[in-house]
């Protein structure tokens, strides 16, 4: 028998994923400034919102074959918003997601398709089910870095388009040293 080393670490409360098969991608603030409500033009459009990382299998469209990721978000404001991801719902709308909490405190925002929102609150150790018909985006509501772990189908897909169409209907705001969501 072959015992070969991992494929990939994780370093769940200090680092992040690295490994051969990890991709990283990075968002800048200019590649979601329209996103914002008050887009910052006097903002570093260049500064780094947030980094995704993923290990997906090798065969993404198979069925059953599946991702894994952690989301990184700066504690980052703009114009009193808070930092948040695009968000998406999946192209394939029976694909579930979970996300875990590893760092940081935030929200998970989620719609359903009539455009119903609500959130559920992030913190290290908490787990959340995204069912696959709801929409869903991140958002680091603390004054430290927010680290999400996921896992999900990787034949899901990412329909941003569809959360373009139809935003999420509310925002969350740092009033004051609050958290206020509008
Ligand atoms: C996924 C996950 C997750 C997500 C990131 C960044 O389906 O892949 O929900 O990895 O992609 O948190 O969010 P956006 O893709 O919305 O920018
Ligand atoms: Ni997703």
């Amino acid at each position: 028998m072959m015992i070969i080393e991992p494929k990939a670490v994780h370093d769940f409360y200090n680092g992040v994923m690295e490994g051969k098969p990890v991709m990283k991608s990075r968002k800048l603030l200019k590649d979601i400034l329209t996103a914002y409500e008050n887009p910052d033009k006097g903002e570093d459009p260049e500064r780094v919102m947030y980094e995704v990382y993923c290990y997906e299998a090798e065969d993404k469209i198979q069925q059953g074959s599946l991702s894994w990721g952690l989301t990184v978000m700066y504690p980052e404001c703009v114009n009193g918003e808070f930092n948040f991801t695009r968000g998406h719902i999946h192209q394939d709308t029976s694909c579930g997601e979970f996300y875990f909490g590893l760092a940081g405190e935030g929200l998970l925002l989620l719609m359903d398709i009539e455009g119903n929102a609500w959130a559920e609150k992030i913190s290290p150790n908490s787990l959340h089910y995204v069912n696959g018909k709801l929409a869903h985006r991140l958002v680091n509501t603390g004054d430290q870095v927010l680290k999400v772990g996921a896992c999900w189908p990787s034949n899901a897909g990412h329909n941003y388009e569809w959360v373009e169409k139809h935003p999420f209907p509310v925002r969350v705001y740092k009033k004051n040293g609050e958290i206020v969501c509008i």
